[in-house]
């Protein structure tokens, strides 16, 4: 892959957050090693695809479900790269039709015809919230059960990850359309990955359009309402402790994105539609030298976060504006909630939310479960369980 090289950032204590930069090319070919140019103006780096598939072998890619169709899931599965591990966590309703036995028909397919890797659970199994009890992940299972919501796919998809011993995690969504945007994406997160001079790395995806119809024509929309909502009161939090305005995060609603489990394992991770965003508040919070940081080894070091542009447009189902609001919601009350949100910033979130009718004039916004993550996982009791679990299926394994 060919990618524009950052050439400026947003520091935050070890956080350090690259502007948005494009893919140039989406393969850029075998040849060479990764190496600098500037090309036309442009800082471009070319990362080899020996390089990229260096990255992909030691890779989880994540695919979180609940009840998508099996058709855009088959096509979400084959646009991840072969070498990577596919790691399916779904939610999907088991009655009247059984949709986790349909989707692990599907792993068990493609990776009989392809030889690949790949692992499922089910997020609602008591066998999986066992597991995650006897790891050490007490606070993802109460009372013997994994509560539903992404970022709770999200974590137990990390111990799983952590478990089998692979260096990175990617996530990828279920309901996506079009196969050749998943496949840009994951490139794009070992492209990052790999150009990371740190162990603590991110890779966050903002996608070129979201394409829509509209009076029977297709409409090619940039960022969606929810994102900027979203950036804007990250950016703000940004500039409040930096006293400079910025607009740096464009990525703080990205569920595509990936990170070193170097990092993934010293973060705590929001529950539900809060996760992506919360990732941001929490780097800030550990890791922004505001408070006194559980992981001073990464204060010492730093945080690269990427952020990329894919050249594919993010075509994936549309569940309405109550859901839209609801995730926008979501984000907002953790941002609310987290020590590192100054009270000009809180102020701010509560008019907004007021104003949206979301929440009581007077404002109490709700707090969302936050997640120690896989932060203290005993991973061999955990896969010990795990592979007990009723719903637990490995292939090529
Ligand atoms: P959006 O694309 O950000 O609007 O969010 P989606 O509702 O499309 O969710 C993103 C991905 O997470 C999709 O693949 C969903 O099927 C999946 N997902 C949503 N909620 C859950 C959940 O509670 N558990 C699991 N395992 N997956 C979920
Ligand atoms: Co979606």
């Amino acid at each position: 892959m060919r990618i524009e090289y950052p050439h400026r950032h947003e520091r935050f204590g070890a956080v350090r957050i690259h502007e948005l930069t494009q893919v140039i090319e989406i393969d850029s070919g075998l040849g060479g090693a990764a190496e600098q140019a500037v090309i036309g103006g442009r800082r471009v780096h070319h990362v080899p695809a020996t390089a990229i598939n260096g990255i992909e072998r030691r890779m989880a890619v994540v695919v979180p479900t609940k009840n998508e169709r099996r058709k855009v899931i088959e096509g979400v599965l084959s646009g991840i790269p072969h070498d990577c591990t596919i790691v399916l966590v779904s939610a999907s309703a088991r009655e009247p039709i059984d949709r986790y036995g349909l989707e692990t028909a599907l792993l068990d397919d493609l990776a009989s015809a392809t030889g690949r890797t790949a692992v499922a659970v089910h997020q609602f199994d008591p066998g999986v919230a066992a597991a995650a009890a006897a790891g050490g992940l007490i606070d993802l299972a109460p009372d013997g059960a994994i509560a539903p919501g992404k970022g709770e796919a999200m974590v137990l998809a990390m111990a799983i990850t952590e478990t089998l011993g692979l260096d990175h995690v990617g996530f990828v969504d279920a309901d996506n359309y079009i196969p050749g945007a998943v496949h840009e994406y994951t490139k794009s997160y070992a492209a990052g990955l790999h150009l990371a001079t740190s162990a603590f790395a991110m890779v966050r995806i903002s996608w070129q359009s979201k394409p829509k119809v509209t009076d029977g024509r297709l409409v090619f929309n940039r960022w969606g309402r929810t994102s900027q909502v979203t950036n804007h009161f990250l950016n703000l939090v940004l500039s409040t402790y930096t006293g400079f305005g910025t607009e740096v995060i464009k990525t703080g609603n990205s569920g595509e994105h990936a990170m070193s489990m170097e990092l993934a394992r010293r973060l705590r991770f929001a529950g539900g539609y809060a996760v992506e965003p919360f990732e941001f508040v929490e780097m800030f919070e550990q890791f922004g030298g505001a408070f006194a940081s559980p992981h001073p080894e990464v204060n010492r070091s730093l945080i690269d976060v990427f952020q990329v542009e894919t050249r594919n447009p993010h075509f994936h189902e549309d569940k309405g504006e109550n859901h839209v609001s609801g995730m926008r919601t979501q984000a907002l009350h953790a941002l609310f909630h987290s020590k590192v949100c100054p009270d000009s910033v809180r102020a701010e979130i509560c008019e907004f939310l007021e104003g949206e009718g979301a929440v009581q004039p007077g404002c109490e916004p709700r707090a969302e479960t936050i997640y120690n993550g896989i932060v203290g996982l005993d991973s061999e009791r955990f896969g010990r369980y795990l592979t007990k679990a009723d719903t637990f299926r490995a292939f090529n394994r």
